[in-house]
């Protein structure tokens, strides 16, 4: 476990948050995810039509003298969220109609930049007892980066597949936790706004890296704890309540985290800027040599002028691969390899690692390479010996 300031990772801080986050460095946190007090400002209890009790967000942490003492309450977190926030990172704030607009107002005064309102659609929600109003069936997240030019996380392609292909939208239709998800204590909600973990699933996975920081000034019943874990992230959570603060611990003791080769986010890898013809121009790729399909049953020889000879057939890396394959299209880059020191190498491999080397965007450590087997040193197509081939 590593310390952020005073605190140790991966775990649950009883106090209060401004004080708690006052103690840690400016720019430490990479993502942070706020489910602060509603300020429900609830009077009383409320009755269903059989007049048994439903079961309300009364708790004591969520009274606020006034409209005024619960803005100060939120500038002061608000404002040490922002120092603590790295450039890299974004913020979460969830919230209902009697907090959110206040909350984003503050948000914008202190500079943070929205970048988005997600509408959690609550397919099961309480209906209105009363009958007085529409019923409340959606919470608001503001999702935010610390400035404008902030150069924030965020997995495009992952939430788009996780939508079937279609651009993940920013109304999400998740179910209210209920069931088995949410915790007892003698046979009573052990927390009364645990949020469901579809909601944290989807804010940690699109919005930080397997490795991450992530902080939740407003724990709970640790659902953001619970699902950092299991998603390889480190965290950090601040909750002033013991009770609750045992409970998420309970919950953090049973969550196994996944195997880092599931979490990896494979379908965000950037395709380099690297042609087959800047691989020979370096000799990576050497002209008169085979390359061969991974089950090595066909072979194809490179050309100078960067096509490739396989018997008849001549063409990019591409079309030779589609002939071969009798269709239409075909990606050579997915299909040929080069033989190093007895072992196949796919091209594509080699792109990344000329990428890596002689363009100055892909950031260090996004990918790791078969080392020892592509060129080490200075090599083109001018000075390599015919013998190495
Ligand atoms: C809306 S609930 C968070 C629920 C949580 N997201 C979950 O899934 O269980 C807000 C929590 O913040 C805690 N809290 C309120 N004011 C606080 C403060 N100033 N510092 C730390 N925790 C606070 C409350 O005790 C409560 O558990």
């Amino acid at each position: 476990m590593t310390k952020i300031g005073e605190f140790q990772t991966n775990s649950i801080i009883q106090g209060d948050c401004v004080e708690l986050l006052k103690k840690l460095p400016d720019n430490s946190v990479d993502l942070i995810f706020a489910d602060p007090p509603y300020n429900l400002q609830l009077n009383g209890e409320l009755y269903r039509p059989n007049q048994t009790k439903v079961d309300a967000v009364n708790d004591e942490w969520d009274k606020f003298d006034s409209m005024q003492v619960y803005d100060e309450f939120c500038k002061q977190w608000l404002s040490e969220c922002h120092r603590v926030l790295k450039n890299t990172g974004s913020i979460w704030v969830i919230g209902t109609y009697h907090n959110i607009f206040r909350v984003g107002a503050i948000m914008q005064d202190l500079d943070f930049w929205l970048l988005n309102d997600i509408i959690w659609v609550k397919t099961n929600p309480m209906p209105n007892f009363k009958g007085t109003r529409f019923n409340n069936a959606h919470e608001t997240l503001i999702w935010a980066t610390k400035s404008k030019n902030a150069n924030y996380t965020f997995h495009y392609h992952s939430m788009k597949v996780m939508n079937d292909d279609l651009q993940m939208r920013s109304d999400w239709l998740i179910p209210i936790c209920s069931g088995k998800e949410r915790i007892k204590v003698n046979g009573q909600k052990a927390h009364s706004t645990q949020k469901p973990a579809e909601l944290l699933y989807r804010v940690i996975l699109s919005t930080s890296n397997i490795g991450d920081l992530v902080l939740d000034p407003f724990s709970g019943s640790g659902t953001t704890a619970a699902i950092a874990k299991r998603l390889g992230r480190r965290f950090i959570a601040f909750e002033k309540e013991p009770f609750y603060i045992k409970v998420a611990n309970d919950r953090l003791d049973k969550i196994t985290p996944l195997e880092t080769p599931l979490l990896e986010y494979k379908i965000e890898k950037r395709k380099p800027k690297v042609s087959f013809g800047n691989l020979i121009e370096k000799g990576y790729v050497k002209i008169g040599e085979t390359l061969f399909s991974k089950d090595g049953k066909n072979m194809a020889t490179v050309l100078a002028d960067s096509s490739l000879q396989s018997e008849d057939l001549v063409g990019s890396i591409h079309k030779v691969s589609a002939r071969l394959l009798k269709k239409e299209n075909n990606n050579g880059w997915s299909f040929w390899y080069v033989k190093r020191d007895g072992v196949l190498l796919s091209i594509d491999e080699l792109r990344y690692h000329y990428e890596k080397k002689y363009h100055n965007n892909r950031k260090d450590g996004e990918i790791s390479f078969h080392q020892n087997i592509v060129p080490e040193h200075e090599v083109t197509f001018e000075n390599y010996e015919h013998n190495e081939l």
